[in-house]
């Protein structure tokens, strides 16, 4: 695809060539990330970050990318901010502030919202998450965790064995993932949730139709022995009518170091979009992993930078500039890398 100018509405708008050189130039984003170098390609360009729901990680990895090419970001948090409370339609909402913006991310509750929005842009709109459907961004940095963490154990994506858990209706980031896994030779896919929460038929055919070996369950532990990926979900309580809905699939399936130490490949690399659910009656991956090498979670947010830093760098059709522009850090640098 030509991403000079592009929206990033959906997985399904990329070839799996355009992967590769997402993550080829994610890359080298890397000196700039941990704060070695800096670059300054955007300097001048306004981001508008536009989150009409909660998030800690996207909005900030997309502004921190953005500010970390050079540029400055404006935002707009929750509805009640807005002028969407005072019965502004979303694309006069768009017409207005892609006049003000180089570049949009955005986040609404309702499925489709970005796409509606980003048709009347005068600008590139990134799709942060749309309700239900898609979180585009989320899977592709996802995939190149993935892809890193396999290389360490001279593994590519091909022949990929991943195991999917936890509320698989209502979770973006697996429907990306999926759209996102058809693109790749030999995988197999376990789905584990309830079967009220199940993976969307449509996605589930079109991953078979694409290749892709697809099981379903409802069993945790016998789901996750012969994989390579154990990817992790939260119950999207802001999905269902109720909390007491909602708390009727929480806790279900829980992953600690003695399930994963019985069940798993000493190798499985355990990964969620986050944010975990950490209370009691949740619980979905135990604290008692963190000290567990193959929990790769923070690994994962580390790497959503570089790919967000990518995209800006790809839509705005910097890439050819970025160490052309690079100077020294002066200041005192105390980052380690994320373990
Ligand atoms: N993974 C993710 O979308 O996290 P936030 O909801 O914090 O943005």
């Amino acid at each position: 695809m030509e991403f000079k100018g592009s929206s990033i509405l959906s997985i399904s708008q990329f070839e799996r060539g355009d992967i590769d050189r997402i993550f080829r130039v994610a890359d080298r984003m890397e000196p700039y990330a941990q704060r070695q170098k800096i670059t300054r390609v955007l300097e001048g360009a306004i981001l508008g970050n536009m989150f009409f729901e909660a998030s800690t990680r996207t909005r900030i990895s997309f502004g921190s990318a953005f500010n970390l090419l050079g540029g400055e970001v404006r935002e707009t948090v929750g509805f009640e901010a807005s002028a969407l409370a005072k019965g502004e339609s979303l694309q006069d909402t768009a017409r207005v502030l892609s006049g003000f913006s180089d570049i949009i991310c955005m986040r609404h509750p309702q499925s489709g919202s970005v796409a509606d929005f980003a048709s009347v842009s005068r600008v590139p709109v990134i799709n942060g998450g749309d309700g239900s459907n898609e979180h585009p961004s989320q899977a592709l940095l996802d995939l190149y965790t993935i892809e890193k963490e396999l290389k360490g154990h001279g593994r590519q994506l091909d022949g990929l064995r991943i195991a999917m858990i936890g509320d698989l209706k209502h979770g973006r980031t697996v429907h990306s993932l999926c759209k996102l896994l058809m693109l790749f030779q030999h995988v197999s896919v376990q789905l584990v949730s309830p079967v009220e929460l199940a993976m969307p038929r449509e996605l589930v055919e079109d991953m078979r139709a694409a290749g892709i070996q697809v099981e379903e369950s409802e069993r945790l532990e016998s789901s996750i022995s012969h994989v390579d990926i154990v990817y992790s979900t939260r119950i999207q309580e802001e999905r269902f009518s109720s909390k007491d809905e909602a708390d009727l699939y929480r806790g279900r399936f829980r992953l600690n170091q003695a399930i994963y130490t019985s069940h798993c490949e000493p190798n499985t690399v355990i990964m969620h979009p986050l944010p975990r659910d950490s209370r009691a009656e949740a619980n979905e991956l135990d604290r008692d992993l963190d000290s567990n090498p193959n929990l790769a979670i923070f690994r994962q947010t580390d790497n959503g930078l570089l790919v967000r830093m990518a995209l800006f760098a790809m839509i705005l059709d910097v890439t050819h500039l970025i160490e052309k522009y690079a100077t020294e850090v002066r200041w005192f640098n105390p980052r380690q890398p994320a373990c």
